[in-house]
């Protein structure tokens, strides 16, 4: 079975939490896109190579570094991001991830526009910039974060203004997907939703 679902929005919105969960509820293999363009973000960086050849000889070590997750991974991700050579050197990879047997979801920014636009099920997760600030400034350890909620705030409206604004498949809503507003919903609540638009469209026989 060939099923995608495509899981799109700003960061730190909840994408990889609900694709989590939904990839082990129904058995999907999941892709966290944003890993990708990170890796690609600290090698170029780090390095000091061409952003494109750095995605192009992308390897599975690159994607195993234990600093993606950093707030500074996240800009470097989002700077070579805007490049149409590196989007494109990655855009295989993705579609064959998406149609490989059993099922898939990616989440990213660009799934359901660019990688993947007739993938069964889409959605668009959002939050309240200050919302996704806060959880993202958690996730970063909170009072022993390296940096203050404020600065994790600016980081997190430099990336959606650079990602919402770049010319190459820039950050938006599919215009089929279904909006999921995780401002005031539990993980759980938002889970849900996400398992219900599945299972519509996997329809009874499942
Ligand atoms: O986890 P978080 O939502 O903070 O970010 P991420 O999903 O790891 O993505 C990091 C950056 O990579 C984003 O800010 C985008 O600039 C870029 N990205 C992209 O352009 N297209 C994707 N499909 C995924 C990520």
């Amino acid at each position: 079975m060939n099923f995608t679902v495509a899981i799109d929005g700003p960061a730190a919105a909840g994408k990889g939490t609900i694709s989590r969960a939904v990839a082990q509820r129904f058995g999907f293999a999941h892709l966290d896109t944003g890993a990708l363009y990170r890796a690609v973000g600290v090698k170029a960086e780090g390095q000091g190579l061409d952003p494109a050849a750095a995605a192009r000889s992308l390897t599975a070590e690159d994607l195993e570094r234990e600093d993606l997750r950093t707030l500074e991974a996240g800009q470097a991700a989002s700077r070579v991001a805007v490049i149409p050579e590196v989007r494109a050197a990655l855009l295989d990879f993705q579609r064959e991830f998406a149609r490989r047997a059993g099922g898939a979801v990616l989440d990213g920014r660009d799934i359901g526009t660019v990688i993947c636009p007739g993938a069964e099920v889409k959605l668009f997760v959002t939050a309240s910039p200050e919302v996704r600030a806060r959880r993202r400034w958690l996730e970063l350890g909170g009072e022993a974060a390296p940096k203050p909620y404020e600065a994790v705030l600016a980081e997190v409206l430099e990336r959606d203004d650079r990602d919402m604004n770049r010319a190459d498949a820039p950050l938006k809503p599919a215009a089929d997907a279904l909006i999921l507003d995780t401002s005031e919903m539990s993980v759980e609540a938002a889970v849900a939703a996400a398992v219900a638009a599945i299972e519509a469209a996997l329809g009874p026989d499942r």
